[in-house]
């Protein structure tokens, strides 16, 4: 797509109805807009992209930025100084809305002193009706509010603004539609997130995602594979394949095709060398994709399987559709089928009507399983959820100590299921140079460890062997050894 050259679109026609070629016209509308602004300033515009929540709305940001460079923006990484400042929100968590209010109170002082600058929020907090009426009441200074169902107007809407000079709101309650085709940019030039699906139908009873995300809808193949063999030919080599639910992959599809028929056709595409995916919910984890899992040569050795609660009666008001016996057996397989796999998972504490007895199965769960490792979190309650009006809320006080107490084990284990591979040789994808020793560069098992090594700025990008040397908890420190072939 990024070969569009939008000068020789035709402005003086209407803008056509069908996308994206709509949008292209809207970029090319509002590369005019910024082209004159910065003639006038002297400058390039710059914009600033902030991201909250999940890898979903870090891929989102992606297409925000690619956009935005289409239009003729320039990246710049202090807020601050951007003239362009778009928030891509997350509300899975109350306090993630917090955080945005908080940076919103600061950016309004910027913006004071640099009236030209643009705020824009889009996400999944702008899918709350209650957060645009709190947006339109006390933060009038934003430019522009979008939800995660029309993304893909953005160049649109930026145009919009800039004519209108009024505070712009589109937000759709859900969509059936998939745009393809429109920029993106990459934080990394050798690994890329791809959106397999969007939205999701299961309705955890205290997750707020489906109401914010929408109903589910898988990609077709085709695009996938495509879009996935263009990264490759770009010099792609690693894929994290997203999507709420992964595992059920490809049900709405007129031709429905399972997740794992996906991977393997991804399996084949040549240069791709790595392939990961997230979430998998242990309901609808297959055992055919188990057997691809066992078989493939490319598939990396880590498997991201939510428990959110220990407890079978937790799971059962959760609306988890699994029960605690159900999980450990789904755990044997898949480490009688792929041994060295590390395991991490999401665990929530204090869901109303948690008892003692409901968390000790939780860490009874976490003692058996032994996580690499598992991020763990305060029940949120999320308005307009069924969990949200479900008597026994737990006490805060009881919450945090039940929380500190799983906290530990978490971390216990992982320290020593991590350390297993001391003195071993891997192959990792070299991701950074070493945010705190330049002499360093930071890469990524199959397994998702990191390891830092000496190493040069050159390997950036490779997959090369590395011996790990010391364990350091979460991470561990290695050495550069030959190639074996
Ligand atoms: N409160 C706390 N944690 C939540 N999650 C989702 N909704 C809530 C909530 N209301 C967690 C789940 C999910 C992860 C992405 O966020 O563990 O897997
Ligand atoms: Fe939320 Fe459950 Fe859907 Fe995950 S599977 S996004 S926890 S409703």
């Amino acid at each position: 797509m990024n070969t569009i050259d939008f000068t020789t679109i035709d402005l003086s026609k209407e803008a056509p109805v069908t996308e994206p070629d709509r949008q292209y016209y809207f970029i090319a509308k509002a590369r005019e807009y910024v082209q004159k602004q910065s003639e006038e300033l002297g400058r390039a515009l710059t914009f600033c992209v902030t991201t909250f929540g999940c890898q979903m709305n870090a891929r989102d940001s992606e297409k925000l930025s690619g956009i935005l460079e289409q239009i003729g923006y320039v990246e710049e990484t202090d807020e601050e100084k951007a003239d362009f400042v778009i928030y891509n929100t997350c509300t899975v968590r109350e306090n993630a809305n917090q955080r945005v209010y908080g940076r919103l109170g600061q950016l309004n002082r910027v913006k004071k002193q640099n009236p030209h600058m643009m705020i824009g929020l889009c996400g999944c907090m702008m899918q709350e009706p209650e957060v645009v009426e709190k947006l339109k009441k006390s933060y009038r200074f934003v430019d522009l509010i979008f939800g995660t169902h029309n993304i893909f107007k953005f160049a649109e809407l930026i145009t919009t603004r800039m004519e209108s000079k009024r505070m712009v709101i589109d937000i759709w309650k859900d969509t059936d539609k998939i745009v393809e085709d429109l920029p993106s940019e990459r934080k990394y030039s050798f690994k890329s997130g791809v959106n397999i699906m969007f939205g999701c139908n299961n309705f955890c009873s205290y997750c707020i995602v489906p109401y914010v995300r929408g109903r589910e809808r898988s990609r077709n193949p085709e695009d996938i594979i495509r879009e996935i063999e263009n990264l490759v030919a770009d010099g792609v080599v690693e894929v994290m394949l997203l999507g709420q639910n992964v595992n059920s992959y490809g049900k709405t599809l007129k031709e429905p095709m399972s997740f794992a028929q996906l991977l393997q056709e991804i399996e084949k595409i040549e240069g791709l060398k790595r392939i990961r995916f997230m979430t998998s919910h242990p309901k609808d984890l297959s055992d055919e994709l188990i057997e691809v899992m066992r078989t493939s040569k490319k598939i990396c050795k880590h498997l991201h399987l939510p428990i959110q609660s220990g407890s079978t009666r937790i799971l059962e008001k959760m609306n988890r559709r699994y029960t605690k016996e159900h999980y450990l057996e789904l755990v044997d397989k898949i480490r009688a089928a792929v041994p060295d796999i590390s395991l991490t998972t999401d665990i929530i504490v204090g869901f109303p009507g948690e008892t003692e007895e409901d968390f000790l199965e939780t860490m009874d769960v976490v003692k058996k399983v032994r996580y690499d490792s598992a991020f763990t979190f305060i029940y949120s309650k999320r308005t307009g959820t069924p969990a949200a009006v479900m008597e026994d809320q737990i006490p805060e006080e009881v919450v945090k100590d039940r929380f500190d107490r799983l906290l530990k084990e978490v971390q216990s284990i992982s320290s020593e299921v991590c350390s297993v591979y001391t003195d071993t040789i891997q192959e990792v994808l070299v991701e950074t140079v070493n945010d705190h020793d330049p002499s360093l560069m930071t890469g990524r098992m199959s397994n998702n460890l990191l390891v830092h090594f000496p190493g040069d700025k050159e390997l950036i990008g490779k997959i090369v062997p590395v011996k790990l040397k010391e364990c350091k908890g979460f991470y561990y420190i290695g050495e550069r050894v030959p190639a074996t072939e």
